[in-house]
């Protein structure tokens, strides 16, 4: 680094706040460029049953009003409604994007609802696949849509996990970071609540459902990961409600008996959760959603499309390009095939109508001698006949002159 660069590094150097809100102004330095330059959105999405408290969330998370319209329980299908919010936080401005499930358990068929979100998933991954294979392309300023974090809202019945929940997290989990959570904690007792966490966990790892880790190798953020893997699937409360506290407001539930905050330790998980997705793992989960997940859609389509294995890497774009020349060579040869025998049909056909049309003449023609042979014969007649009234005439004009001489 030259000395000039240092000194403008040494400039830029931030005054970190540990109480910053929604904690992203305490990024690395790194990410914090990248998000300055406006080269990185962090896209959400949420998934869950209709009126869950996916907005409501959204909302106490990032501390913004988001007026997510509620949806009805009579949709015919699962929907996925987008919104993209900038958050800032002193100098910096964070975009966001959240994509929320409508819909999502009041359909029968689940297979074809998971399938809905999951192909949502593959789509965003195609599109940055297509850009990538772009002759000239520019990733930096390529907006990505890829999912990074999906918050899966697990209702709070106490049960453990209902079959669309094991449904939907075992293929969503293979495409997307999974953050489980209990939606509306403030409506189950600590004890039960303790309970259902441990069945919860059980059942994922019973049915080899992978939810998102949150990395303990970490040299900085090791520890506080470990107290945030403890506590999944996060219990949490959401609000778009205040509360007066002393002389504070405070997003709080308000109920006869008192008030639940939702940004208070005591009562619920909340506020680990915020620092587990947004200030300690926001750059994790990005870079996880492109080097291990991305990668793994690339790997199969690139596979799909016939690069071959040893072609990932520099040369994959060369390979990528010979396949590409290969296949068009391959619909070039086809087409042409297609063509030939198209004529060669035509001309059989032609033949075809050619005999037949002979058929028809020949039969024409019998027609019309056999037409002339009866017309000749009738002539005949004609003539015999025409010949024996003449005669008859004679012999009766001979009759009436010899009858006159008597
Ligand atoms: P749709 O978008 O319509 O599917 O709903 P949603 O999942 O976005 O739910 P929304 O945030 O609109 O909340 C639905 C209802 O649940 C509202 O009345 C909220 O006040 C309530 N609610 C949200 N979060 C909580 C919570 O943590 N606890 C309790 N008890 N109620 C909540
Ligand atoms: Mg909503």
């Amino acid at each position: 680094a030259t000395p000039e660069s240092v000194l403008s590094e040494a400039t830029e150097i931030r005054c970190l706040d540990l109480k910053g809100f929604v904690g992203f102004s305490n990024l690395p330095q790194q990410l914090v460029k990248k998000i300055k330059r406006g080269g990185c959105t962090f896209n959400i999405m949420c998934v869950g049953e209709t009126g869950i408290g996916k907005s409501t969330l959204m909302e106490s998370l990032f501390n913004k009003s988001f007026d997510m319209e509620p949806c009805s329980h009579e949709l015919n299908t699962v929907e996925l409604r987008e919104r993209q919010f900038e958050v800032e936080e002193r100098d910096i401005v964070l975009k966001l994007s959240l994509v929320e499930t409508a819909g999502f358990g009041d359909q029968l068929d689940k297979e074809n609802s998971v399938r809905i979100i999951s192909d949502f998933l593959d789509r965003q991954y195609e599109m940055y696949l297509q850009e990538e294979l772009r002759v000239r392309r520019d990733m930096r300023i390529y907006q990505d849509t890829r999912i990074h974090v999906c918050i899966y809202f697990i209702s709070p019945t106490g049960h453990g996990l209902k079959a669309l929940d094991v449904y939907a997290l075992k293929m969503l989990g293979k495409k997307v970071n999974i953050v489980p959570i209990i939606a509306k904690a403030d409506t189950i007792s600590k004890d039960e609540l303790k309970r259902f966490k441990a069945k919860i966990l059980d059942e994922l790892r019973l049915n080899g459902i992978s939810v998102y880790t949150f990395p303990e190798d970490d040299a900085t953020a090791g520890e506080e990961n470990a107290t945030f893997n403890a506590v999944v699937p996060f219990a949490v409360v959401g609000s778009v409600d205040f509360v007066q506290k002393g002389d504070e407001l405070v997003r709080a539930r308000q109920y006869p008996w008192g008030i639940v905050e939702v940004e208070n330790e005591e009562h619920c998980d909340f506020l680990k959760l915020r620092a587990a997705l947004i200030r300690v793992n926001i750059a994790h989960l990005i870079d996880r959603t492109h080097s291990v997940l991305y990668e793994q859609y690339r790997s199969r389509r690139l596979r799909d499309l016939g690069v071959r294995d040893g072609d990932i890497g520099p040369g994959m774009m060369q390979a990528y390009q010979l396949r590409r020349s290969e296949l068009l060579e391959q619909v070039k040869a086809k087409e042409s095939h297609l063509r030939e025998s198209f004529v060669e049909k035509v001309r059989l056909k032609e033949q075809e109508l050619k005999v037949k049309e002979n058929e028809i003449k020949g039969k024409v023609e019998a027609l019309r001698q056999e037409h002339a042979t009866v017309m000749r014969k009738l002539d005949d007649q004609l003539k015999r006949l025409e010949k024996e009234r003449a005669d008859f005439e004679a012999a009766k004009q001979h009759f009436l002159a010899q009858k006159k001489k008597k």
